[in-house]
């Protein structure tokens, strides 16, 4: 198994380039399955589940190229509309596929996605926005099975809760269904707009992405597309943190300053100086930041997936700083882990209080998910010597070759393998 060493101490200074948002390009992908036609993608990160989604329309029948972040899918027959268990266990945004597979063939047989790190996550929103457009939805031996033999109807829709992949698959299923479907309460993320651009492109009529209310008239068909992922707003967010925290002097080339607005504000009170460049953000840092407290919300609020990689710069910041997590109810459990590295945390339900540490020290800690893995990594890249981060395959699942990218800009990171570490330690 692989683990990240990072020897902490260095200021991040340069350039930094963003990629493609994995969460864009999840949907965009799965769209791909509601026609024939070739379309083509640019700027696709080349992350683990990236793949993991290609794997699954290759199992449904489509034919997937990849030439780097170049991907064209060509999904000429739908042969086999399944996601199986083995995939969708890998990774949750599998329900995605839903969707446009009972649009495209009448039915779907879908692995129900099972626990998970952050929180229970149930598709229970995906299946009801479905029932409503008329599918029949059975749910048996791990699978949700769908089907709509005469194809969906559109119908107006009420989410219960804001979901960014449940808009999303209820978005891709509406626009081949017969008539108007009007989705209300919709998530307004720019991953739900940029799914929108590309059915539009592709012949789909939808109107209101980005606000809470998407009308959709459904067309019988879709054709072929060209299309390039937004940028990563996440990576991009994680890389201002960087940044800031390092004390150093950073462009994060390519990310769309509007996207990480909520984020720069707090950054700003914190202390840091955020402008923008011709092509992204410049973020400077020279004293220590201030504690300043955050709340996640759906966008244009706070981002959760940005929630551990604050905490962990608020961590060294001068004062005490409120955390409080309103999208998962699980999500924190790189608080214990920063603990380790001399963090001061403390956790009272949704809420962590972070009283900010004059240093942190680098420590062999574990990495339980995604965003929790990038949090470890930006902790040690300010502690006083060595980090050991293990399972970096959660970090993989969503960064494109983080550590190389931060070795560019001055980090001291690199990637070992347990059998290397233990050769070197002994
Ligand atoms: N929820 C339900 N029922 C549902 C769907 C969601 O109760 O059917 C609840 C969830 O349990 C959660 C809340 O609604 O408490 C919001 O979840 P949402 O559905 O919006 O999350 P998601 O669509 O599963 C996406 C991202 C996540 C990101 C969240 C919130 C993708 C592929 N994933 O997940 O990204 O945290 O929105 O912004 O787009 C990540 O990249 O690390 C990641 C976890």
């Amino acid at each position: 198994m692989e683990k990240l060493r990072v020897q902490g101490g260095r200021p991040l200074e340069g350039e930094i380039a963003v990629s493609g948002a994995k969460n864009s390009a999840l949907p965009v992908l799965a769209a791909c399955l509601l026609t024939k036609g070739p379309v083509k993608l640019n700027r696709v990160p080349r992350v683990r589940d990236i793949r993991t989604m290609e794997k699954l329309l290759t199992y449904a029948g489509a034919r997937v190229d990849v030439n780097g972040s170049h991907v064209v899918v060509e999904a000429g027959a739908v042969e086999k509309p399944e996601a199986p268990y083995d995939l969708v266990k890998t990774m949750r945004a599998s329900s995605l596929v839903l969707g446009p597979l009972v649009a495209r063939t009448g039915r779907a047989r879908v692995s129900m996605p099972g626990g998970c790190a952050i929180g229970a996550r149930p598709i229970n929103l995906h299946v009801a926005s479905l029932e409503q457009l008329g599918a029949s939805i059975r749910q048996e031996h791990g699978y949700v099975e769908a089907s709509a033999p005469n194809g969906l109807k559109g119908a107006y829709v009420h989410f219960d809760r804001i979901t960014v992949t449940g808009t999303e698959d209820l978005l891709m299923a509406a626009v081949l269904a017969d008539g108007e479907t009007v989705i209300h309460n919709a998530a307004r993320e720019p991953e739900v707009v940029d799914v929108a651009a590309l059915l539009s492109k592709m012949g789909a009529r939808i109107e209101g992405a980005g606000t809470s209310t998407i009308h959709v008239q459904g067309v019988s068909e879709l054709h072929g597309a060209q299309h390039t992922i937004i940028p990563d707003r996440i990576e991009a967010g994680t890389f201002l943190i960087a940044g800031a925290m390092t004390h150093g002097d950073l462009v994060v080339q390519g990310c769309i300053p509007e996207h990480v607005a909520a984020l720069t504000v707090k950054l700003r009170q914190a202390g840091a100086d955020v402008t923008e460049t011709e092509n992204g953000l410049r973020v400077r840092c020279p004293g220590r930041m201030r504690a300043v407290d955050i709340t996640t919300e759906e966008y244009p609020g706070f981002a959760t997936d940005l929630q551990a990689q604050y905490m962990a710069a608020m961590t060294k910041a001068d004062g005490i700083s409120f955390i409080t997590e309103t999208i998962f109810e699980n999500r924190f459990m790189h608080a214990l882990e920063l603990a380790r590295m001399g963090a001061n945390i403390r956790l009272e339900g949704r809420q962590a209080i972070v009283a900010g540490m004059p240093e942190l020290s680098g420590a062999q800690v574990i990495a339980s998910d995604l965003r929790a893995s990038a949090s470890l990594v930006l902790a040690a890249l300010v502690a006083k010597g060595e980090t050991l981060i293990d399972r970096v395959y959660h970090l993989d699942r969503g960064y494109e070759r983080i550590e190389a990218k931060l070795q560019r800009v001055g980090a001291q990171v690199e990637r070992v393998s347990s059998h290397e570490y233990a050769t070197q330690a002994t």
